[in-house]
């Protein structure tokens, strides 16, 4: 097979480029990172279970007529999607209390938030990923105000969808970060669910026993993350076929 050309390589995914102009191949790695990168470690088997979880959310989304990057998975741990043009915000929805809204602001974890509260981060891991407000976003040219608009109905649909799937088999959706990529068709230009949505970018928290379920069981050392992860995957029937392969091969006799 020709080698590939690579676009970029980021801490838990690869980008090539793809088969056909406008699209590019996304490739989940078992490498987690947290704290900016400070803590890092191989988890066995999360590149594979993030592709399937990512592909279940996207297309979900892209059924319910809300666009996204995700055209199909290709295989264990790749899927084809759009290139986008990536706004350079992490645009983060809460409905419960937890991370840094609970430190900055002083409220206990778990606790209910009045309505959906959308946060907006501005994506340069040389700055720690700062918080912004639309003032800045507007000001500096990252988006527009109709844009911003666009971006926060986006991000508030992919929160009702998300969390009501994930309230059906007893998970809390507590919090999680989406990006947003503009797509050029012409003249015009369509705001479309970029990035990945998976255990990494979300908050899950098992709705009866409050069982972290997400990257916080990394970040704070609660646990194996790849078990977490299988659950959510379990719960949701998007386990692949033969499991997860996880640690080096065995010789079967
Ligand atoms: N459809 C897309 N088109 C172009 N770029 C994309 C698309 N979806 C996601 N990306 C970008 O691909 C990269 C995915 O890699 P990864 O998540 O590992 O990055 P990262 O280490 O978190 O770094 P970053 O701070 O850039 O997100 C991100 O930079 C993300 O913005
Ligand atoms: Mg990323």
């Amino acid at each position: 097979m020709a080698r590939r050309k690579k676009i970029y390589e980021g801490k838990a995914k690869i980008l090539y480029e793809g088969p056909e102009p406008g699209t590019l191949v996304q490739y989940f790695k078992d490498d987690a990172t947290a704290f900016n990168a400070e803590k890092k470690d191989v988890i066995e088997g999360k590149g594979v279970l993030n592709n399937r979880l990512s592909e279940f959310f996207m297309t979900g989304l892209n059924n319910l007529g809300v666009p996204t990057h995700f055209i199909k998975r290709l295989n264990m741990r790749e899927q084809l999607i759009r290139a986008v043009e990536i706004i350079p915000l992490e645009v983060v929805v809460r409905n419960i209390a937890a991370g840094s809204i609970s430190k900055r602001l002083g409220i206990e974890e778990g606790t209910p938030l009045p309505r959906p509260i959308v946060e907006f981060y501005y994506k340069d891991d040389a700055l720690g990923d700062p918080m912004v407000t639309e003032e800045h976003i507007i000001a500096f040219g990252w988006a527009s105000q109709q844009d911003l608009d666009d971006i926060v109905a986006l991000a508030l649909r992919v929160n009702d969808f998300v969390s009501g799937i994930m309230m059906g088999v007893g998970i809390k959706l507590v919090d999680f970060k989406i990006e947003i990529g503009r797509i050029w068709e012409g003249d015009y230009m369509r705001l479309v669910v970029a990035d990945e949505i998976s255990p990494d970018s979300c908050r899950l928290w098992d709705a009866h026993t409050g069982q972290k379920l997400d990257k916080d069981v990394f970040r704070r050392d609660l646990g194996n993350l790849a078990d977490a992860y299988t659950e959510v995957a379990r719960r949701l029937g998007v386990l692949p076929q033969n499991g997860v392969p996880r640690g080096k091969p065995t010789l079967i006799n």
